[in-house]
């Protein structure tokens, strides 16, 4: 166990609210509460902090365009300010409020929490929308949250977002992709149309840039609209938390193993600490689900409640997450970032801070974008310290030291716009219509680098021509369908090849996060049970077996559970399935089998994912493969049914990067496929295939 030591503690924030028209507002400050456990809905309401500014957002709403709001995180921005917009008539006239979220999870939590304090059922006047699930009625839901991925998409069929009177751009601190898509989106769309209220809101921001970004000059002023239209200065509003004071604690030396010592230091704090709960950051699935083990199996975990929170969850453990902690126990919350800023949990007064998350980070030059275990910003680092000081005075343990810290963590995180492919975001914006992109108005710019590496991908898949405009069909058809530009390749191929109805459901699986439910300590009973169904070819082809077998099961969550495979994650299968289909047939598409030819098959996935080629080292005793672009050092997963198979050429889906770079859902191909799939991208070249 580490010892820890304590530097001092953090300060509480100050009040700031700003009407930058000239005018200050001043607020009292709320007082504070210990926790909500008994009182009424309508009570819980009131005691949010930003209840005391009802009548501050509301005025400043109706009279900026764009109204920016900081506050802490818990302090009810997500749940009330949506509300308040309602009550006071903005969803009037058919119109609707509009909510975005990062994440999905956190979509589905805060409608449900929204509807729960409305009284009203889900789906009906509070709904919310993520990628293959709707749950809005038209002209029934006045609030709706979705995620902004899904907004960027519904611009596509409504570019002045019509319906929508108020978009709150919830969490832009976390500078998503598709968020900071968005502002540069909304912007335009501003232009147009001045009635359209924005806000902005988030947990940290640097409101003064915020501002000015925001800070627009109408063209068409000429134009007459029945109400004058509002300013176009945004104003900022910051919202007072009444968060306590929490002491901060660093490990003396550096730890070696971040996943035992955040055990070590959940069992240090049940031990020796008074009650109240813990909330841990690890990085992603697979460490929350060992330390859950680990916490689970431990002698001494008599009164701990042991639960993980990460993006996949089920409705049921969902719930449990925000469900009070039963009377003599100990709530212990595992979970990724989501815990940060998205989701406020009650009762915690522990917080145990890894130092690290899972960033996505894009190589331009490889053309390699892959998931990061990697540290965390300052910025972060004191959000996450943040979540002990919720019902009282908390603490947190870092598990770096004081010195990591101060000299070497970054002040800041590197929006998602700077590490990520931009593949998918320049198809969207070429297909709004936005062709000049690197000239497009962003919060942070792309680097040209990664802009012009996206240009290259989609001109060798077809999508775009060689004036980077959409090709038709096939670009138009790709911007149509909601996934990896490299999957709707891989579809709209399927078509030429005959095998649409095999590769939707590949595409499917792909969508969900594992068909398989992970089995720690059951390792040879899994591999056995896998082996039913593995497919000589690989994952691909091993995921239709397992889909044939559902649907010949009837869909039985019995079978599921003999067979170690997600119940859930296969009824998300079929549904995601049926949503392709349809949109298919839209695109005048007819679906056709190719009765399990895998030939075919293989060679649909490859006409998405030839760049991802690879081969395996001569006389290479650990299975280490080259990618073939770019002569870089990947291994087969152990999740892949390819695992220690190692055929000589293979095609994998996505990297992930741990100590090394693993391949996920791997195929094997033959290497003369690849030069009929891409002719302008591979030539025979000795001694080596080489990239162009
Ligand atoms: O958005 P912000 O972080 O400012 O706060 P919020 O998400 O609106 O949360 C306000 C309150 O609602 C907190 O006390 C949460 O614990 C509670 N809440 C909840 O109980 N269940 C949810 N699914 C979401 C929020
Ligand atoms: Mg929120």
């Amino acid at each position: 166990m580490s010892k820890y030591w304590k530097p001092g503690s953090e300060r509480p924030r100050t009040v700031l609210v700003d009407d930058e028209e000239g005018g200050v507002l001043f607020v009292s400050t709320p007082a504070s509460s210990s926790g909500f456990g008994y009182l009424s809905l309508e009570r819980q309401r009131q005691r949010l902090p930003v209840y005391k500014y009802r009548t501050a957002i509301l005025y400043l709403v109706e009279n900026h365009a764009t109204t920016i709001i900081v506050g802490e995180t818990g302090s009810g921005k997500t749940t009330q300010i949506p509300q308040y917009l309602k009550e006071a008539g903005w969803a009037e006239g058919g119109r609707v409020i509009a909510c975005t979220q990062p994440r999905r999870l956190a979509v589905q939590s805060v409608a449900s929490r929204v509807a729960e304090e409305m009284g009203v059922k889900l789906g009906e006047e509070v709904g919310y929308t993520i990628r293959f699930e709707d749950q809005t009625k038209p002209n029934v839901t006045k609030i709706k949250f979705l995620t902004d991925g899904v907004l960027l998409r519904e611009m596509m069929d409504d570019p002045l977002l019509i319906k929508y009177s108020v978009i709150m751009v919830d969490e832009a601190h976390e500078r998503s992709l598709s968020t900071d898509m968005l502002l540069g989106l909304l912007k335009k769309v501003q232009r147009r149309r001045p009635q359209l209220r924005i806000i902005i809101s988030s947990a940290t921001i640097d409101a003064k840039s915020m501002a000015t970004f925001f800070h627009i000059r109408r063209r068409n002023i000429g134009q007459a609209t029945e109400d004058p239209a509002p300013s176009e200065l945004p104003a900022t509003l910051s919202v007072e938390g009444k968060g306590y004071n929490v002491e901060i604690h660093y490990v003396e030396e550096p730890v070696s193993d971040y996943l035992q010592a955040a055990v070590d230091t959940v069992m240090s704090i049940h031990d020796k600490e008074p009650p109240g709960d813990i909330l841990v950051f690890l990085t992603g699935q697979d460490d929350i689900d060992a330390a859950v083990q680990l916490l689970t199996e431990d002698a001494q975990n008599n009164g701990l409640l042991v639960l993980p929170l990460y993006s996949g969850l089920s409705r049921a453990d969902q719930d449990l997450i925000f469900s009070p902690t039963p009377k003599g126990k100990r709530k212990v919350v595992i979970s990724t970032n989501i815990a940060e800023t998205s989701l406020t949990l009650e009762g915690i007064v522990y917080v145990v801070d890894s130092g690290f998350s899972k960033q996505r980070f894009y190589n331009p030059i490889a053309d390699i974008e892959n998931l990061v275990v990697a540290p965390i910003s300052k910025a972060s680092a004191r959000q996450r310290a943040g979540r002990a000081g919720r019902v009282r005075p908390g603490k947190c343990f870092r598990l770096y030291t004081e010195e990591y810290f101060v000299k070497e963590m970054p002040a800041e995180g590197i929006p998602e716009m700077q590490r990520s492919s931009l593949v998918s975001c320049v198809v969207q914006l070429k297909a709004l219509g936005i062709d000049n992109i690197l000239g497009f108005d962003w919060l942070a710019s792309p680097s040209p680098e990664a802009m012009i590496r996206a240009l290259e991908v989609l001109y060798s898949l077809g999508i775009l021509d060689e004036d980077a405009k959409l090709t038709s069909p096939t670009g138009f058809q790709v911007a149509e369908i909601p996934l990896d530009p490299m999957i709707s390749k891989m579809i709209l191929s399927a078509d030429t090849f005959g095998c649409s109805e095999e590769i939707i459901t590949i595409a499917a699986v792909l969508s969900v996060q594992s068909i398989w439910v992970s089995v720690r300590g059951a390792q040879r009973e899994f591999d056995e049970v896998k082996l039913r169904f593995a497919a000589a070819e690989g994952d691909h082809v091993t995921y239709l077996n397992v889909y044939k077998g559902f649907i010949h099961s009837g869909k039985s969550s019995q079978w599921c559970y003999k067979n170690y495979i997600n119940y859930q994650a296969m009824k998300k299968v079929v549904d995601i399935r049926e949503q392709l289909g349809r949109l298919l047939r839209r695109l005048g598409i007819v679906l056709k089998s190719c009765e399990r030819d895998t030939q075919v098959l293989r060679k649909a996935i490859l006409a998405g994912f030839f760049a991802h080629a690879c081969c395996l080292e001569e006389f290479s005793p650990n299975g280490m493969y080259k990618t073939i672009k770019s002569s870089r050092e990947v291994y087969i997963h152990p999740s892949s049914v390819l695992f220690r198979v190692n055929p000589k050429w293979v095609v994998y889906h996505s990297l992930v990067s741990t100590d090394k770079h693993y391949m996920r859902n791997v195929i094997a191909i033959d290497p003369s496929w690849l030069i009929e799939a891409a002719p302008h991208f591979y030539q025979l070249r000795k001694p080596n295939p080489a990239p162009y």
